[in-house]
């Protein structure tokens, strides 16, 4: 709060006068709007000029009176100068406007400038040091939220008067959000140098006046210069989500001043200073995220004004001490102890933290109940997942009427769930996977409108009856698999219903009509229940279907050729049905196909704002590791009509699915030749043909194959020789060439009549492990990968609200266009 103040009492140094500006200041802020003008113009964005905010600027009125400029006389007998332009998000952030750094190149001539704000506006290239150089009277630089890159430039550390230096999230992050979908696709990008980062330089240090000082979300690496020591007046050092490195500097202690300390999500290691116990002032202190190690010192808790503290999270090693934490002095509202080796019970300290409102106690050893002081707490945010938890959940949890967001996943809770659930109405994300709860679902949890994802997966639920929710409510993802729910297919959820994971239950009877009135159905999973009948045509008019898995649901006869209007469908999983007829032709126009896919678009689409803060994975079903920790994997399009009675030839224009990473026509009636054409598979990495009646040669052309690593052509007809060349030379496991009619080749140590005899080639072993490794990866991890994600950002919103604030107060204005727009900010926050 105190940086607030500061603020606002530097703002009202400022004194509006009638007066005219300098002319050359005029001259300069308008070539500025001219030059700004002339580049969306020519990027095509014909209504830009009018959202520029800038209209005031003109030739004939007094600049003094323009918006967002600021001018100040030093004494009642100068004439007033520009001090202040706050040109923050000119440019609108849903154009993806190029504008170059050349662009600010005007403004340094105001060399009167105190406070420069440019942010928010996609400007990219480097840094211009000279030109800032001479504004040497700055006081606050904020460019965050661009996409500046290359280091920060030596020129900068001679503005001796700077107090506020924002460089924040120049990684495209801010207007472009909408289209970096995944934090994978960032995680790759970041590696690049199209980033702001390089070393922090030694001569930060010579910016002693700084008072705030934030770099976060960029590619920062190497160590905190200890010439920070320097900054004896630093109240906010930001460092967040960068690659950061070695042990966090003794020095920082001495930074006596300092209220947020957030160096979360950088490769930290070593412990946690010592000298941070002298940071009496801290409010915030994140650490998440990082390789730190080492025991949680209990002089933590008592700092007294600590307020938002996380700890823990991927990459950390720290430990518990188990007694030394016991009456903390400080006075929490958000609190992570995720990873950090807690055991036991749920500490009782915690029900002593009274202005709580978020706690993450994930991927502990937390065993015992659900204490019902914790349920007394009416906290916003309960993350209890990957404990050994027992025990029913209190009723009392769900007469809050702030809990917005529950995740209890993988614990092994019981019980029904209670009856009242439903009096919870603010809740959004309610997680309660890989539990023991038994009963029904409790009709009420249609009353909680706001409810965005429900996931009761892998618990012991069973009835034949659901809630019926509101078609206009927000439920834009459903998991109910795994558990021993009967009768119909329910249907009765909302429009906004994105993924309906309902596989593995005892529901029976065909797949009702109705699943097309949940129009933006994006993901259908209904495996493994017994739905029968003939295949559903209706299901071709779900034209925002991504991912159908029917895979063992007794459906019997012809697959519909009209398919092919799926033209989103990344993923088909028809296998061990009953299927009859040909692969039906029009497979080889699936758009989703063919396209190399990059991402599932999923719930992205509803939630667009950037990845910020904390990193909490919320995951679904058993994937625990979801998005982080699996980058290697990325399979997003499978045909797989295993284990059916489809007959006939293979159709050749199945070799347009360029985009397929796997192919599964095993088990089938197939036969005649392996069509030429399979050498467009380009990006096949599994290709399984086996138990079938193919006949003829393996086609020459697979050696194009370059990404497959298993073909199954075992238990058919096929003779001659086994293409070489390429991938082709690897495939060397004689099992997968079994039962033919007389295959040949050196990869099986079966050499052609033509061919030298070569030795053998290795045991199968390794190969085997590896087919394993590829259904895991279909059965779990991938799919977890992208709803993983999204999820994490949606609790990246509901929860790391309150650092971005607290890390910024005087941005928080800014920050509202940022924050997810559509559901969570309009409709729910209404
Ligand atoms: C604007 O663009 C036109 C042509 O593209 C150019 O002649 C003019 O100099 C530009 N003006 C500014 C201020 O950059
Ligand atoms: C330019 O913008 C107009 C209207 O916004 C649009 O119709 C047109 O297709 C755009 N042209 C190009 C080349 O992007
Ligand atoms: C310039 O702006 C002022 C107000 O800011 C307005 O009164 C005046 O009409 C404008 N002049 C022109 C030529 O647009
Ligand atoms: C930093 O300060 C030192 C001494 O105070 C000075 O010698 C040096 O030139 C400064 N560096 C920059 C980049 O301004
Ligand atoms: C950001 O800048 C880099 C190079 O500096 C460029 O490759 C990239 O396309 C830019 N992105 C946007 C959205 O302007
Ligand atoms: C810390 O803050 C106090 C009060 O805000 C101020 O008086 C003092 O100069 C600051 N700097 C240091 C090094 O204590
Ligand atoms: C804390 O500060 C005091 C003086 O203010 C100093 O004597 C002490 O060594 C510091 N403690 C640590 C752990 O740095
Ligand atoms: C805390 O107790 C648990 C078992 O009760 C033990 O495994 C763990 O090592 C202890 N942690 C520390 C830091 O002593
Ligand atoms: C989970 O709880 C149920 C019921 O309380 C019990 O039967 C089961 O053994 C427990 N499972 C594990 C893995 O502890
Ligand atoms: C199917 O949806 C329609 C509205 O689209 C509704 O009138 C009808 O009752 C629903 N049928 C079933 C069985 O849910
Ligand atoms: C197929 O689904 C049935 C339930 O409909 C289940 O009992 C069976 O184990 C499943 N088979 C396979 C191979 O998954
Ligand atoms: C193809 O599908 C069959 C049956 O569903 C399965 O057993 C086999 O492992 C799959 N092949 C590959 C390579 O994954």
């Amino acid at each position: 709060m105190a940086t607030l103040w500061l603020l606002l009492g530097f703002l009202s140094l400022f004194v509006l006068s009638s007066s005219t500006c300098p002319d050359h200041q005029k001259q300069s802020l308008l070539l500025f709007k001219s030059t700004l003008l002339n580049i969306t113009r020519t990027t095509n964005d014909s209504s830009s000029s009018s959202a520029f905010g800038l209209e005031s600027w003109n030739s004939t009125s007094d600049c003094c009176l323009w918006d967002k400029v600021t001018c100040k006389s030093s004494s009642s007998s100068t004439a007033p100068v520009v001090v202040a332009l706050l040109l923050d998000s000119l440019v609108s952030t849903d154009q993806p406007v190029v504008v170059p750094s050349a662009v600010l190149t005007p403004l340094f001539r105001l060399t009167t400038l105190m406070l420069l704000d440019v942010s928010s506006n996609h400007i990219q290239g480097g840094i211009p040091g000279d030109g800032l150089a001479s504004l040497t009277k700055l006081v606050r630089l904020d460019m965050t939220q661009n996409n500046f890159s290359g280091s920060i430039p030596p020129q900068l550390f001679r503005l001796r008067y700077l107090q506020y230096l924002d460089l924040s999230e120049n990684m495209l992050l801010g207007g472009l959000s909408q289209q970096v979908g995944y934090l994978r696709d960032l995680r790759t990008l970041k590696l690049d140098d199209n980033f702001l980062g390089g070393r922090i330089p030694e001569e930060i240090g010579n910016l002693t006046e700084l008072l705030e000082l934030s770099l976060s979300s960029n590619s920062f690496s190497g160590r905190i210069p200890a010439s920070v020591s320097n900054l004896r007046q630093l109240q906010v050092l930001d460092l967040r989500e960068n690659l950061l490195s070695e042990q966090i500097p003794s020095e920082i202690g001495g930074l006596s001043n300092l209220s947020t300390l957030a160096l979360g999500k950088n490769k930290f290691a070593g412990g946690i200073p010592r000298s941070m116990q002298n940071l009496s002032k801290l409010e915030t202190l994140m650490l998440e995220n990082n390789l730190l190690a080492g025991e949680i010192p209990s002089w933590i808790f008592d700092i007294k004004p600590l307020n938002i503290l996380f700890l823990g999270g991927n990459g950390n090693m720290l430990a518990w001490s188990n007694n030394s934490v016991t009456a903390p002095k400080c006075m929490l509202s958000q609190l992570s102890l995720q990873s950090c080796g807690l055991s036991g019970e749920i500490p009782l300290w915690i029900s002593a933290q009274k202005a709580l409102v978020y706690l993450d106690l994930s991927k502990n050893e937390l065993r015992g109940t659900f204490p019902l002081w914790l349920a007394e707490m009416d906290l916003g945010t309960i993350i209890l997942s990957d404990n050994e938890l027992t025990g029913p959940v209190p009723h009392r949890l769900f007469q809050s009427l702030s809990l917005s967001v529950l995740d209890l996943s993988r614990n092994n809770f019981s019980g029904e769930l209670p009856k009242n659930i439903g009096d919870a109405n603010e809740i959004m994300l309610l997680m309660l996977a890989g539990n023991s709860f038994s009963g029904t679902i409790p009709s009420s949890i249609s009353d909680i409108y706001r409810l965005l994802l429900l996931d009761l997966a892998n618990n012991r639920l069973s009835g034949d009856t659901f809630p019926v929710f509101d078609p206009d409510a927000f439920l834009a993802y459903v998991d109910f698999s795994d558990n021993d729910f009967s009768g119909e297919i329910p249907v009765s959820f909302s429009q906004e219903t994105r993924i309906l994971a309902l596989g593995n239950n005892k529901f029976s009877g065909k797949l009702p009509r109705n699943l097309t009135n949940l129009i933006k159905l994006e993901h259908l999973d209904v495996h493994g229940n017994e739905i029968g009948g003939e295949f559903p045509e209706f299901i071709i008019e779900m034209s925002s279907m991504q991912i159908l898995n029917l895979r063992n649901t007794s459906l019997q006869g012809p697959i519909p050729n009209s398919m092919s209007n799926l033209k989103a469908l990344q993923i088909l999983d028809l296998s061990g049905n009953s299927l009859t007829g040909n692969i039906p032709p029009g497979f080889g126009n699936l758009v989703g196909m063919i396209d190399t896919p990059t991402k599932f678009s999923s719930i992205s689409g509803v939630f667009t704002f950037p990845v910020q803060y904390i990193d909490l994975i919320v995951n679904w079903k058993r994937s625990v590791q979801g998005l982080s920790s699996n980058p290697s994997i990325d399979l997003y399009s499978l045909l797989d009509l295993s284990k059916n009675q489809l007959s006939g030839k293979i159709p050749a224009s199945l070799g347009n699915l360029k985009g397929l990473k796997i192919l599964n026509i095993s088990s089938n009636s197939l036969s005649g030749n392996i069509p030429d054409s399979f050498c467009g598979l380009e990006n096949v990495e599994s290709l399984d043909l086996s138990h079938n009646n193919l006949s003829g040669k393996i086609p020459q052309s697979f050696e194009k194959l370059q990404q497959l690593a298993i073909l199954d052509v075992s238990n058919n007809h096929l003779e001659g020789p086994i293409p070489k060349g390429g991938q082709m030379d690897t495939m060397n496991d004689p099992k997968y060439f079994a039962n033919n009619s007389g295959l040949c080749g050196v990869q099986i140590g079966l050499p052609c009549p033509t061919e030298p005899v070569k030795p053998s080639a290795p045991t199968s072993e390794d190969n085997s492990d590896e087919t394993n490794e590829l259904r895991f990866a279909w059965e779990g991890a991938w799919f977890g990968f992208p709803l993983g994600f999204c999820l994490s950002v949606i609790v990246i919103l509901l929860t790391g609200w309150f650092p971005a604030r607290a890390l910024s107060p005087a941005r928080r204005g800014r920050r509202r266009r940022h924050a997810p727009s559509r559901i969570s900010v309009r409709r729910i926050g209404s």
